[in-house]
């Protein structure tokens, strides 16, 4: 009797067991193995990352470095006396804003409206685009009736620029989704105010140009003194932070006040990479995603992280497992085979599911084309997706946790936004959990909202009090 209760129970407890983790097949595992990093390769990885930053803050280096560090030009954090309406434009993630923000000691009011940026003029002249921008701006002032006041404008613009002040930005290069011809090189604050004079019926002082690292770092700071580092997880991915002075001998042209102690620095690290001292952990996935891209062998840090890559690189290697016979006895969903398809938000739905239910995962494969998939192809598609989703996670901490070591005080709080952190089930906890283990310094990570639109008013309001 007692050996059959004990066989029964063991039957249930397998029963049990297997329902509950259906195991991803050990072949699956072998061909994402090269995308797990051990915390020897990030620490490599931020080891090389604080060489590359060094040669971007050095101006004997600067020119030549791959990691730019560019000067925000940005020395002062908002105080929390900053006061007045201020516009803000928010162009370079996934949607382009225009916003009015209200500031008023610790209170704040803000309307915004999200215009679309049709993919035409993403790849168009730099005219079309500049005054696609000067229009939407137009009908918003309208839209407030606020045409007669000259409003202070700060502009979130997030790609790489060369500032010579806080009101000159020389764009180096497109990223992201972008090529628009004709503007590379040029001063965007003067190709925005070229676009709304040509228009001539709305009055704006543009007072800052900034990244949205930048304005995330301030977003954060004005509710949170101790933050000294931004970083965007989102279509792209950047951080910014705040270094001494004397060390960022990059900064000779422009107004900025060199005895001021310190300065913001936007890194740029998403071009990271770009030397060849990543291809220790690059993967025959990030090669066909990068070859497939815009901007093939540029921002190779950025296309390991974030999200405007995170969901092809999935879908790469998933299609790569039908074909080996691994996923859906080896029949592929006809929409897995085309190149952006397969959305970053897919990772986030599929990896929100709880443990061994697979309910968003079969809605997605659905979507894709695939019905009546097993538990099992569910369980190996979840897990192509963790893989991939910690490894950026795991990225995005090295390079933190780089910075951390940089700023050197504790209690250092990093304002982070972003699609993927925002919105990923687990990227807030992973971080966390491996930031710790790569660097001593206590931190906290926080949630930006609105960075890069509320910073950009800010940028503004510091510096319109200023003047
Ligand atoms: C741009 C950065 C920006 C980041 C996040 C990158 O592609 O180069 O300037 O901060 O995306 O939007």
């Amino acid at each position: 009797m007692k050996t059959k209760s004990k066989s029964l129970f063991s039957k249930i407890c397998k029963f049990y067991c297997k329902k509950e983790s259906s195991t991803v097949d050990h072949e699956i595992r072998d061909v994402c193995k090269d995308l797990l990093l051990t915390n020897d390769q990030l620490k490599l990885v931020m080891e090389r990352l604080a060489e590359e930053i060094n040669r971007g803050l050095n101006k004997e280096t600067h020119n030549d470095s791959i990691v730019k560090c560019f000067t925000t030009y940005v020395q002062d954090l908002p105080n929390g006396t900053e006061k007045g309406n201020f516009l803000a434009l928010d162009l370079g993630g996934t949607n382009f804003r225009v916003l009015l923000i209200t500031l008023d000691g610790q209170n704040f009011d803000m309307k915004s409206k999200i215009y679309a940026i049709p993919q035409i003029l993403m790849l168009g002249t730099g005219n079309q685009l500049f005054d696609h921008i000067a229009q939407c701006l137009a009908l918003f002032v309208k839209d407030l009736n606020l045409q007669d006041e000259v409003l202070p404008l700060g502009f979130t613009f997030s790609f790489p620029l060369t500032q010579h002040g806080l009101t000159k930005g020389f764009l180096v290069r497109w990223t992201k989704g972008f090529n628009v011809s004709g503007v590379i090189g040029e001063d965007v604050v003067a190709l925005l105010e070229a676009a709304i004079s040509r228009r001539n019926d709305i009055k704006i002082d543009v007072c800052a140009i900034l990244n949205d690292t930048t304005g995330t770092l301030m977003s954060c700071a004005w509710k949170n003194r101790n933050c000294r580092i931004g970083l965007i997880v989102g279509t792209g991915s950047n951080a910014c932070y705040v270094e001494k002075t004397e060390k960022a001998t990059c900064a000779i042209a422009g107004n900025y006040n060199p005895h001021k102690p310190h300065m913001l620095i936007n890194t740029e690290w998403g071009a990271f990479g770009e030397s060849g001292v990543l291809d220790f952990i690059l993967t025959e996935f990030d090669r066909v995603v990068d070859d497939n891209s815009l901007n093939p062998k540029k921002q190779l840090f950025e296309k390991m992280i974030s999200g405007m890559y995170m969901g092809e690189l999935a879908r790469v290697i998933l299609e790569k497992l039908v074909d080996n016979g691994l996923l859906f006895g080896g029949k592929c969903p006809t929409d897995l085979k085309k190149r952006g398809k397969f959305f970053t938000k897919y990772v986030s739905e599929i990896e929100a599911d709880p443990k061994g239910k697979y309910h968003n995962c079969r809605e997605v494969l659905a979507e894709l084309g695939a019905r009546n998939v097993t538990d099992q192809d569910c369980e190996n598609v979840r897990y192509v997706c963790s893989v991939v989703s910690r490894r950026a996670a795991h990225l995005a901490s090295a390079g933190i946790a780089m910075l951390l070591n940089r700023v050197n005080e504790n209690n250092v709080t990093v304002g982070i936004d972003g699609s993927v952190y925002r919105f990923h089930p687990h990227f807030h906890d992973l971080m966390t959990e491996k930031i710790s283990e790569l660097q001593n310094h206590k931190f906290d990570l926080m949630l930006s909202e609105d960075g890069s639109g509320r910073g950009a008013a800010l940028v503004a309001a510091v510096a319109s009090q200023k003047r």
